[in-house]
């Protein structure tokens, strides 16, 4: 599948003219971190570590002065997660754990000016969560401002470029993690947000004019849908392409879609999946897997089609049989794939590995045979 230029899909939509930017009025270097709201961070930070390979390397705690919650700071590669619980069921923290249960709060960005960042995106339109602010410590200090997007899930924008410590003011180092497993995990490729019926465009258009982003691809209910199920995509990218938020809305089908599932459980919108990259995903997942993180099961048919599909690659048939591995292949070149089972015991978040090479499909030649896989899935929970 060709990747669509930027300007070509838009034509035909209403906001074509309002992701036309001249400049990039929101410079972003990156995903600062990722923050989940959790009913146990201790225990979570253990999965993420064992079972994920991250290394803890910051914490904030009643140890540390912080007093109304604590907070794991886990690494890998330049992915960074940040676990937070609160200590008291009356902090706002439990209140989102209860509606949401363990979940994606905050998508941070990494800038250079957050005063600037938040004058910019709340001048177009964004609704402020917080004013800009500063932390500081010893080792200096960031700025930080926060702003919602789809549900209960908000942006902070962080600018740490006179900050020298390991994680933020507050946080005390962890120096070395003995529990960490390293599996190879480099960077965050996208993270998808799942809105309601009929809400992708509404949130399509809040990327493009409030934070400048572009339609990188999309994806209608014809590319996306199984005998039961259908589903809508677009992928905005931020100025550089460092930045990407797919938004998914459920389509018209016999059946439950995931979306569908996922608005259900969640409820209401949120994050779907984030996607991590690696430059091995056959040592990558072989080690999560022993590690005991659980994948999808895709079909030997898949297998059977699939040098057909995608041509001549570098990796083995069997190997990406034994692990389940899908492929898919643009005019750049081809892209390696795999989908955990959700995360949690709501069928809401889970998490998608990816090695690129050259290619910048999302997978569209693997919707079917995954979506299959992911229905059957909810067949078992009795959701489809
Ligand atoms: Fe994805």
């Amino acid at each position: 599948m060709s990747a669509f230029p930027v300007s070509a899909p838009v034509a035909s939509h209403s906001q074509a003219a309002s992701l036309t930017n001249d400049r990039d009025f929101l410079p972003l270097k990156g995903t600062d971190h990722v923050e989940f709201y959790v009913g146990n961070a201790r225990q979570a930070a253990y999965y993420y570590r064992v079972a994920f390979g991250m290394s803890l390397i910051a914490y904030a705690g009643p140890e540390t002065g912080q007093r109304d919650r604590a907070s794991y700071v886990l690494q890998q590669g330049k992915i960074r997660f940040v676990l937070s619980t609160p200590l008291r069921s009356s902090h706002p923290i439990a209140d989102h754990i209860h509606r949401h249960g363990d979940a994606v709060k905050v998508i941070a960005l990494w800038v250079d000016d957050a005063r600037r960042a938040w004058q910019q995106t709340t001048s177009r339109g964004a609704v402020s969560v917080a004013e800009p602010y500063v932390k500081a410590d010893d080792d200096g200090q960031v700025v930080l401002a926060s702003i919602r997007t789809y549900g209960d899930t908000i942006h902070t924008f962080v600018e740490r470029g006179n900050y020298h410590g390991a994680f933020m003011p507050g946080y005390q180092v962890i120096e070395e993690d003995h529990l960490a497993r390293p599996v190879g995990l480099l960077h965050i490729d996208h993270m998808v947000g799942n809105v309601g019926w009929h809400e992708m465009d509404e949130w399509v258009d809040f990327y493009g004019r409030v934070m400048g982003f572009s339609l990188y691809q999309h994806f209608d209910d014809k590319d996306i849908s199984t005998e039961y199920s259908a589903l809508m995509s677009k992928v905005m990218a931020n100025g550089n392409g460092y930045v990407k938020f797919p938004i998914n809305e459920p389509a018209e089908g016999k059946r439950r879609s995931q979306v569908e599932e996922y608005l259900d459980f969640f409820p209401g919108p949120g994050v779907q999946h984030i996607a991590l990259a690696t430059d091995d995903i056959l040592h990558t997942v072989t080690k999560l897997t022993e590690q005991g993180v659980d994948f999808l099961h895709v079909p030997h048919s898949y297998y059977t089609e699939l040098q057909e599909r995608v041509g001549k690659i570098d990796e083995p048939l069997e190997e990406l049989e034994r692990l389940g591995v899908l492929v898919d292949r643009d005019d750049q070149g081809y892209m390696l794939q795999i989908f955990t089972k959700p995360v949690e015991d709501r069928p809401t978040q889970f998490y998608e590995i990816i090695q690129r090479k050259g290619s910048r499909s999302f997978g569209k030649g693997n919707f079917k045979a995954l979506f299959e896989a992911i229905e059957r899935e909810q067949q078992l929970r009795g959701n489809l």
